[in-house]
C-alpha cells in the first residue's frame, strides 16, 4: 500500500472529469489536481510525437507541484504514450496509472466466447489497436471491433448535444455497433460518458461500459490516503470559463479554474 496525499488527473479537456468523479467515489479524502490540456485538444487526431510532447509538459508540471501519483484519465494517452511516459518518469519518482490496461478485465466480464465487443474511441486510440490487444489477452475468442469516432470530443467540448449533425454522427457509429450485434460497448474515450443519453437512443444503456470505474478501483487498491481534506484544484491550458461550462453536464466545478501556459509544440 502506498500512502499518498495528492493525485494528479490529466486529460485533454473535460473528459477526465468522468474519471475524477469515480476517483472521488473510492478515495474521497484525497487531494486532487486536475489538468485539462484544452489548448491542444482534441488529442485523438494528433500524432504520437505531438501527444508525447503535450504529456511530458503535463507530467513535468505535476512534478513541479510535487505530485507523485498520476491518473492518466485519457485513453489516447494510455494507448499511445503510456509506455514511453512510464520509462521516462518512473525514475523521476512518478507512479502512473493508465486507463486501458485496468479496463480490459472488467469490460469482458459476463461475455460469452465469440461475443462481439465494440470500442468507441478517438481515431488515434482505434488505430493503436490497444483495446483489442488488451481484451484478447483476457479472452482471445472475443470479437473486438474498434470504431474511430472523430467529432465526438467536439460535441462534448462545444456542448453540441442538440445539433442535428451530432445526432447523425452518433447514429452512424451506433449503426456499426448494431450491425455487429455487440453485447458490450466500451466508452473508449473519457469524453464519451457525456454522450450516454445520445448513444442510448440506439442501444440499451446497460450495454455501455465506462473504463473510469476500473481505473479508479485499481488506484484505490494500491493507494491509501493520509488525511488530506478532499480538495480539488483545476488547471487548464486555455479558456477556463468554457471548461466550466462544458464540464457542467457531468461535474459542477465550483472553484476558479487556473489557466497555465505550456511550451508550444513545433516540428524540429
Ligand atoms: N478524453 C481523451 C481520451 O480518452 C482525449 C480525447 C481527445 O482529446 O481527442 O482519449
Amino acid at each position: 500500500m502506498i500512502y499518498s496525499d495528492t493525485i494528479g488527473v490529466m486529460d485533454s479537456g473535460v473528459g477526465g472529469l468522468t474519471v475524477l468523479k469515480e476517483l472521488i467515489r473510492v478515495l474521497p479524502s484525497a487531494k486532487y489536481i486536475y489538468l485539462g490540456d484544452t489548448k491542444n485538444l482534441p488529442y485523438g487526431c494528433k500524432t504520437k510525437e505531438e501527444i508525447l510532447f503535450f504529456n511530458r509538459n503535463i507530467l513535468n508540471f505535476f512534478l513541479t507541484l510535487g505530485v507523485k501519483d498520476i491518473a492518466i484519465a485519457c485513453n489516447t494517452t494510455s494507448a499511445l504514450t503510456y509506455e514511453d511516459l512510464k520509462k521516462e518518469f518512473t525514475p523521476k519518482g512518478l507512479r502512473i496509472f493508465p486507463l486501458i490496461h485496468s479496463a480490459a478485465y472488467a469490460a469482458v466480464e459476463g461475455l460469452n466466447n465469440s461475443d462481439c465487443i465494440c470500442v468507441l474511441s478517438t481515431t488515434a486510440t482505434a488505430k493503436s489497436g490497444k483495446y483489442a490487444q488488451e481484451i484478447k489477452k483476457v479472452n482471445p475468442t472475443l470479437k473486438v471491433v474498434e470504431i474511430p469516432c472523430p467529432g465526438f470530443v467536439e460535441i462534448v467540448e462545444n456542448r453540441l448535444y442538440d445539433a442535428k449533425e451530432s445526432y447523425e454522427l452518433i447514429k452512424e457509429k451506433m449503426q456499426i455497433v448494431l450491425e455487429n450485434n455487440a453485447k458490450r460497448v466500451i466508452l473508449g474515450c473519457t469524453h464519451y460518458p457525456y454522450l450516454v443519453d445520445l448513444l442510448s437512443k440506439f442501444a440499451p444503456k446497460e450495454i455501455f461500459f465506462n473504463p473510469a470505474c476500473s481505473l479508479a478501483k485499481s488506484i484505490a487498491a494500491v493507494i491509501k490516503n493520509t488525511d488530506a481534506k478532499g480538495d480539488i484544484d483545476f488547471y487548464v491550458t486555455q479558456a477556463p470559463e468554457e471548461f466550466k461550462k462544458s464540464a457542467k453536464l457531468f461535474f459542477d466545478v465550483q472553484k476558479d479554474v487556473k489557466c497555465i501556459k505550456m511550451p508550444e509544440f513545433s516540428l524540429k
